[in-house]
């Protein structure tokens, strides 16, 4: 069976993945198990073996150059060897700090990792600009920087502060998880271990990905990266073993499609 693009299957990713073509995916986005909550398909006893095994066949369906983006708790990748499959380019912290700290022994994790990993030694697409923040710099202070001497005398040219905004850097708290008083949110079942916010996942595909390119997400839930990429014009493969997680994330894709569509109409009356 030829696996199509833009629909999200019902099956179980292990089953699914040897499927897909080799080299034909620009962009993983893999937010799947992370091993620590009583959820029946968070249950792996080794995460880390589970992950390295994932990172294997992932490279195997990356082009060269593609990205993948692997969500985890700050342990997910210890100890394991992942060099000989793909390049960890960065451990972005997606820092959540209205998280309740009810830790007695320890200081309570409040964040979450997104491993950044790229097959070879250069990205194919890193859209930098796509996916600027604002510069939170006071004038004064900005204007101290620019006077420094490795400014002024030219070394190393101008100033880098950019009008468009800074590069997010790999601590991201600018993007809050989502609550049950959250919009988006499609049922309290997707609270917390399942869906993920809307601007996460876009700043992901932004980064790593252009317009028509080929995103997989093995472990779709509700559909967050297949809805996103659906607005960002990229196509993509989704695969969900819970029947009725695939069931929402098609009901989004049918409203989106309904959104686009009444633009359309009222854009042409
Ligand atoms: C963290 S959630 C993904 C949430 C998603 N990013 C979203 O925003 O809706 C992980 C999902 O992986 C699914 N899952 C776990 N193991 C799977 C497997 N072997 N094959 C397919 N799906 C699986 C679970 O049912 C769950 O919905």
């Amino acid at each position: 069976m030829m696996i199509e693009h833009d629909r999200i299957y019902h099956a179980d990713a292990f089953d699914l993945l040897p499927r897909i073509d080799d080299g034909s995916i620009d962009l993983v986005v893999c937010d799947g198990p992370y091993g620590v909550t009583t959820n029946q398909w968070d249950r792996i006893s080794d995460i880390q073996e589970f992950n390295l095994k994932l990172i294997s066949i992932f490279a195997a369906k990356l082009k060269d150059g593609g990205a993948l983006y692997l969500f985890g708790k700050p342990n997910c990748i210890d100890f394991i060897d992942y060099r000989p499959f793909l390049n960890l380019r960065a451990k972005i912290v997606w820092y959540q700090p209205s998280r309740l700290s009810q830790g007695r022994l320890n200081y309570t994790n409040n964040y979450d990792i997104i491993c950044y990993f790229i097959k070879g030694d250069r990205p194919k697409t890193y859209n930098l600009d796509a996916i600027r923040v604002a510069q939170l710099v006071e004038l004064e202070h900005r204007l101290r920087c620019e006077r420094v001497p490795s400014v002024t005398n030219g070394k190393f040219g101008r100033t880098k502060f950019n009008e468009a905004g800074k590069n997010p850097g790999d601590v991201w708290g600018d993007i809050k998880q989502l609550t049950y008083k959250s919009k988006e949110l499609v049922s309290r079942d997707a609270l917390n271990t399942i869906q993920k916010p809307e601007a996460l996942i876009e700043r992901l595909i932004k980064a790593s990905s252009s317009e028509g390119d080929l995103v997989l997400d093995p472990f779709a839930g509700v559909g967050t990266c297949p809805v996103v990429c659906r607005r960002l014009n990229r196509r993509f493969i989704g695969i969900e073993k819970d029947e009725q997680f695939v069931a929402a994330a098609n009901a989004r894709l049918d409203e989106l499609q309904r959104e686009e569509e009444g633009c359309l109409f009222n854009y042409g009356t």
